[in-house]
C-alpha cells in the first residue's frame, strides 16, 4: 500500500535536484538548517578555536564562522562535524548518501575546464606572499605550529598526468613555506615518490581550500590509482566539475574554490614537520620533512577560509571519512563477496583500524577469505570481524554477543603478521620510516560454522542467516518467538 505524508522535508531537500555549486552554497543550507552560527566576538587562532569545535561537536552542534580572527578572512570551521551536517552535504538521507557514492563510482562525470574562475579574482605572487594573513589554527597544545587540516591536495602523476585529490596536512612554517605529511600509500605520496624515481627535480600542486562538499567527500573514496577523482565527483553531485589551470602550474583546480595555495615540493627533507595531535587520538612526532615552497594564493572576493578539528575520535575528520570509505570499502568487497550485506568503519578505530563485515558465507572459509581480502586493503585495518547479517555491524553489543558466543578462539581467530602498519599507528615505533613500518592484524570470524541450523526455541522458524539445507550443526536462540510484531501499547511511538 503507498501511503502519502505530508512533505515535511527540510527546503534543502525539496530542491535537492540542484547540487551546490561551492562551499558557499554549502553554508547556506547549514545556516538555513541551524548547523551554522557566526561568531563575531574576538576568538584566538591558537587553541580557542579547537575548544569550541570540540564542545560543539560534543553536543551535536553547529558549524561556526569565526569573524573576527585577527585576519582578514572569515573563519569557517565543523562544517563536517556531524553525521546531520553530512547529510546535508549529500543533499540526502541516511540511505540514500551511501547510494550517492556507489552510483559516483559508477557512473563518473569527466570535469570541465573554464577560462575565467572566481577562485582567481585575486592572485597574490612573489614578495606579496604570506601565509601569516590565513586564519589557520593551531589545535592542540604540543603541535609543532598552526595546520591547514581541511587543505586538499590536487596533484598529477608525474606519468599517466591524472590528477588525484586528498586530504593532507600541511604546516605553516614561514611567509612562503610550508610543511606537509604525505603517507607512502597515499596517491600524493605515490606521485612524489614516482617523480623522485622519474629524477624530476621538484613537484608542483595546489592545495585547495573551501570547496562544493562533494569534492571533499570524494577524496576519502577509496578507489584505484588511475581514478580521476574529479570525475568520481561530478558522478557524486551529477554534474561535471569545473576546473581552471593553476597559475604556477598545470594543474588543475576547483574554478569555484574559496582559496588556492600553489606550491613547488622540494625532494630533500628540509624542515622539521610535526608535531600533530592527530586522528587515532595521539601525536604524530615530529620529523625532517620536505619544503613545500609556496609559489601563488588566489581566492575568490571575501573568500572563506577553513578549520577542521581533528584528535581523539569521533572528530570531524572520521566523519568526513567514514561514508566514503564505508561506501567504497563495501564496493570493493562486494566485488569479490556478493554476500557481504553491510560494512561498519567506525570513527572508534580512526575510521580505519578497526571494521567490521556481516556477510552470509556460502561456503565453508568464505569468511576468512573476506577476511584477508579486508586486511589487504588501504585501510589497513588492525582488527577484522565478520558476522552473520542478523548481527547489527553498528550495534557494539550484538557484534561483542557474536564474538562471544559464535566462536572459538582457537578455530575463530586469525593472526596475521608483518603486513604493512596501520596510517599512523602508534603503537609501531616512530623511529622506523613511514615506507618501512610494519605491524600485525588481527580477525574474528564471528560467523557460525557453516551449515549451521538456528532455530529460535519454541518457534520451528529458522532464524540466522546462516541456516544451511543441510545442517550439520543445530543452534537454539533463547530469544522469545514473536516479540517483535507484539503490540505493546506502552511502547508504542518510542524510537528503537
Ligand atoms: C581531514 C583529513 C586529513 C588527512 N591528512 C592526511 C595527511 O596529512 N597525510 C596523509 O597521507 N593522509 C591524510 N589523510 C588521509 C587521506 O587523505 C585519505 O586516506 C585518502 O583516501 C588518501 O588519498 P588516496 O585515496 O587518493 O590515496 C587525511 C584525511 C582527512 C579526511
Amino acid at each position: 500500500m503507498r501511503r502519502y505524508f505530508a512533505d515535511r522535508r527540510p527546503a534543502w531537500r525539496m530542491k535537492a535536484a540542484m547540487p551546490f555549486q561551492d562551499f558557499r552554497d554549502f553554508l547556506t543550507a547549514l545556516r538555513e538548517q541551524g548547523e551554522l552560527v557566526d561568531v563575531d566576538r574576538p576568538v584566538a587562532l591558537e587553541l580557542e578555536v579547537a575548544k569550541g569545535l570540540r564542545k560543539s561537536a560534543s553536543i551535536a552542534g553547529p558549524a561556526f564562522v569565526f569573524k573576527n580572527n585577527g585576519t582578514p578572512f572569515p573563519l569557517v570551521a565543523g562544517v563536517y562535524n556531524s553525521r546531520a551536517k553530512a547529510l546535508i552535504a549529500f543533499q540526502a538521507t541516511e540511505d540514500e548518501a551511501f547510494g550517492k557514492i556507489l552510483n559516483g563510482l559508477s557512473n563518473p562525470i569527466p570535469p570541465v575546464l573554464v577560462d575565467d574562475a572566481p577562485v582567481h579574482e585575486n592572485v597574490i605572487e612573489g614578495d606579496d606572499i604570506d601565509l601569516s594573513t590565513l586564519p589557520v589554527p593551531k589545535y592542540s597544545p604540543n603541535d609543532g605550529g598552526p595546520y591547514i587540516t581541511p587543505g586538499i591536495v590536487v596533484s598529477h602523476d608525474p606519468e599517466t598526468g591524472i590528477p588525484d585529490m586528498g586530504h593532507y596536512r600541511f604546516q605553516i612554517i614561514d611567509k612562503n613555506t610550508m610543511s606537509f605529511l604525505a603517507q607512502p600509500m597515499h596517491r600524493f605520496g605515490k606521485n612524489l615518490a614516482k617523480a623522485v624515481r622519474l629524477g624530476q627535480q621538484t613537484f608542483r600542486a595546489a592545495l585547495v581550500i573551501g570547496v562544493d562538499p562533494m569534492l571533499a567527500y570524494t577524496c576519502p573514496i577509496q578507489a584505484t590509482d588511475d581514478t580521476n577523482d574529479f570525475a568520481v565527483a561530478g558522478g557524486l553531485r551529477g554534474a561535471a566539475v569545473e576546473l581552471v589551470k593553476c597559475r604556477t602550474n598545470d594543474v588543475n583546480v576547483p574554478a569555484r574554490a574559496e582559496v588556492v595555495i600553489e606550491f613547488e615540493v622540494q625532494f630533500a627533507n628540509e624542515v622539521f614537520e610535526g608535531p600533530l595531535g592527530e586522528y587515532t587520538g595521539y601525536y604524530t612526532p615530529g620529523s625532517m620533512k620536505p619544503i613545500a615552497r609556496v609559489l601563488a594564493i588566489t581566492h575568490r572576493n571575501d573568500a572563506y577560509f577553513q578549520a577542521l578539528l581533528t584528535g581523539v575520535p569521533p572528530t570531524e575528520n572520521h566523519t568526513l571519512k567514514q561514508l566514503p570509505f564505508e561506501a567504497s570499502f563495501f564496493q570493493m568487497m562486494r566485488s569479490q563477496f556478493p554476500t557481504i550485506e553491510k560494512v561498519a568503519v567506525p570513527s572508534s578505530g580512526g575510521v580505519s583500524f578497526y571494521i567490521v563485515i556481516a556477510m552470509r558465507p556460502r561456503y565453508s572459509g568464505e569468511a576468512r577469505a573476506a577476511i584477508l581480502m579486508a586486511m589487504g586493503t588501504n585501510l589497513r585495518p588492525k582488527t577484522v570481524i565478520v558476522v552473520d547479517p542478523d548481527i547489527d555491524v553498528n550495534n557494539s553489543d550484538q557484534v561483542e554477543w557474536a564474538v562471544a558466543f559464535r566462536t572459538q578462539p582457537s578455530r575463530d581467530v586469525i593472526l596475521v603478521d608483518q603486513l604493512p602498519a596501520g596510517p599512523l599507528d602508534p603503537s609501531v615505533s616512530d623511529d622506523i620510516p613511514l615506507d618501512q613500518r610494519m605491524g600485525s592484524a588481527l580477525a574474528i570470524d564471528a560467523t557460525y560454522p557453516y551449515g549451521t541450523d538456528v532455530r529460535i526455541a519454541g518457534s520451528d522458524e529458522a532464524c540466522g542467516p546462516s541456516v544451511a539445507e543441510h545442517g550439520h550443526e543445530f543452534v537454539m536462540v533463547a530469544d522469545v518467538p514473536g516479540w517483535r510484531d507484539y503490540d505493546f501499547p506502552e511502547l508504542r511511538n518510542r524510537a528503537p
